[in-house]
């Protein structure tokens, strides 16, 4: 697994933002578009601002790209603003050039929940696999809305969500818990695995617990993004603020190991 520390927010919203247009444009002449798994929350906010910079200003097209979200809540109106439909819209696919066809969000409104996850994992194997799977985690390091306990091999399925997600999700309802819906379609630790590459992004002395999990860690299904170690090409981009329970020779090994990696 790798570790990029960056000094701050931003450093690591460029940091991701530089990768993913590096490698989407690298498939940019390839016959089978580029996959790329996408993440929702405050965690890709500044990545994606930096990505639609950049389509702006020529530096990448996203016309060969095909997307898969991560997760979506159940029940809430695909036009809810707070949807991961309209987000995703608001911070990125308003602003870019991705066909709408290419663009796959869980259908959290679907009839049968358990058919809709089995077409999502059908959909993304006819698309080739997913070439580069972005992700948040939650201060319980969850990712995607794979809770403390999921199967580190499970794949797209409904989840019920924990009080402390809940609890964390309030503050885009109104800070009223009884608006969070209570499940969640996403896909699996497995699904996020099966991914050539994964990069997360974590930043926030909140998410420093989950972070220490992640690197210094033992595997576990207490810390879902832990599996992240059993990944051949496994990417963590943090911040200062999340480093805060790293020991000093954690910090001190992956600051020089990566420190001509810009
Ligand atoms: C939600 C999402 C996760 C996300 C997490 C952290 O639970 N389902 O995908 O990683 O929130 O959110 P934030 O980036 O806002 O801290």
């Amino acid at each position: 697994m790798r570790l990029i520390i960056e000094s701050d927010y931003e450093g690591l919203s460029k940091w991701a933002a530089r990768y993913v247009i590096r490698r989407v444009n690298e498939a940019s002449n390839r016959p089978r578009p580029f996959v790329l798994g996408l993440p929702t929350g405050s965690s890709p906010v500044g990545m994606y601002a930096e990505l639609v910079r950049a389509y702006k200003a020529g530096e990448v097209s996203f016309k060969n790209v095909v997307t898969f979200n991560m997760d979506e809540y159940v029940g809430l109106p695909e036009n809810h603003p707070e949807s991961y439909h309209s987000f995703m819209a608001k911070n990125l696919f308003d602003h870019i050039d991705c066909p709408k066809e290419n663009i796959h969000i869980l259908n959290g409104n679907a009839p049968d929940l358990k058919t809709e996850c089995e077409h999502y994992e059908e959909m993304i194997r006819e698309a080739g696999g997913v070439d580069l799977f972005l992700g948040g985690i939650g201060p319980d390091g969850h990712i995607a809305f794979n809770e403390p306990g999921s199967s580190l091999n499970s794949h797209t399925r409904v989840k019920t969500l924990t009080r402390d997600t809940i609890i964390a999700n309030s503050r885009f309802f109104d800070n009223d818990e009884s608006k969070v819906p209570t499940h969640a379609l996403t896909v699996g630790v497995g699904t996020v695995m099966e991914a050539r590459e994964v990069m997360i992004l974590v930043n926030g002395h909140h998410k420093a617990e989950a972070l220490k999990a992640a690197v210094e860690g033992g595997v576990s299904q207490r810390w879902t993004i832990s599996a992240l170690q059993m990944h051949e090409h496994g990417i963590i981009v943090c911040d200062e603020a999340a480093v805060d329970r790293l020991t000093v020779e954690t910090y001190r090994y992956f600051k020089d190991i990566e420190r001509n990696n810009l």
